[in-house]
């Protein structure tokens, strides 16, 4: 079956860019010029998703609005002649059916996933976390999980090796064989939500992306809190796998972490220099800033 739904969640406090995210969403800060999730609903739409929920919740109408057509700004464009900029616009909110609804608490992303049961209904859906963006310009990451989905017809998570430092940021698999280059996925055994380096059964951390049947909901229904108290996806799809198989895939492309500091320079730079109209001027620009640093350095 087809994978045509999509689910975002983008409910949280986004609390690591503090102030930024007193009042707007984490999802609105740009890399560079455009929002992050709308990095994310381009992955979707450019995999073949055609329906998109995103969970939101009251303080989040920004992402609403940015996915709906602005007449006034439109209007205001083309009284202007400026017609790029209008196309721009336009485009957003042609790219899918995007429809949102709020999560009223806070309890976690397995709890934010569940806000979506009505939307999914009965059919296979994707999950694209917004803190995770991936860099492929072949094949979209999800549209990889899908692939793969449609040859195993299980669920399926997107994961990537991650240094022994960072399992414990992550949900992280134990694959049954090892996932080698040329055979990029494996079954699973099991799955442990930020365990701790002696508990992580492998490297391999899931990095935002799922393909996932909709038999999850009723476990998701009635799962009790776990790591951090919170309701977890990673503790759904772990009770999924005594009644389905599960996989995990070795997905290919560049993650950045864009809800961590770092991450988020990183992707700024990386897109930066991607971009026709900026790399070469702020290729100079960086290399002048690295020649002051190192200068200093020696002083
Ligand atoms: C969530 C998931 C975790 C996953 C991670 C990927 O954690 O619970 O399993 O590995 O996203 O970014 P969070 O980063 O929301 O704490």
């Amino acid at each position: 079956m087809k994978v045509r739904k999509a689910v975002i969640p983008a409910a949280g406090y986004g609390t690591r860019f503090l102030p930024a995210t007193k009042s707007q969403p984490k999802e609105m800060l740009p890399i560079i010029d455009k929002p992050t999730i709308q990095w994310i609903v381009e992955e979707a739409v450019e995999s073949g998703i055609e329906e998109i929920l995103i969970i939101t919740n009251h303080q989040k109408s920004s992402i609403e609005n940015h996915f709906d057509r602005s007449l006034e700004l439109e209007y205001f464009l083309e009284s202007k002649n400026k017609y790029e900029d209008l196309e721009l616009v336009r485009s957003i909110s042609n790219l899918a059916n995007i429809y949102s609804v709020r999560q009223k608490e806070q309890k976690g992303l397995g709890h934010a996933i569940l806000c979506a049961k009505t939307f999914i209904g009965n059919e296979p859906f994707a999950i694209l976390l917004g803190d995770d963006i991936v860099v492929n310009q072949k094949v979209p990451a999800i549209k990889q999980l899908c692939q793969v989905f449609n040859e195993v017809n299980s669920s399926v998570v997107g994961v990537q090796e991650v240094p022994k430092t960072d399992v414990s940021k992550y949900g992280i698999v134990k694959p049954i064989n090892n996932i080698n280059k040329s055979k990029r996925f494996s079954e699973i055994v099991d799955m442990i939500e930020k365990p701790s380096l002696a508990e992580a059964p492998s490297r391999l951390a899931v990095l935002g992306r799922y393909v996932l049947t909709p038999e999850i909901f009723p476990l998701l229904e009635t799962q009790t809190p776990g790591s951090g108290g919170e309701i977890q996806l990673t503790d759904a799809i772990r009770r999924l796998l005594d009644t389905q198989k599960v996989y995990a895939y070795n997905f290919e492309g560049h993650r950045y972490d864009v809800g961590n500091k770092l991450g988020y320079l990183e992707a700024t730079v990386d897109f930066a220099l991607a971009r026709e109209d900026l790399k070469d001027e702020f290729m100079e620009l960086l290399k002048k800033k690295v020649n002051i640093s190192v200068r200093e350095t020696i002083k």
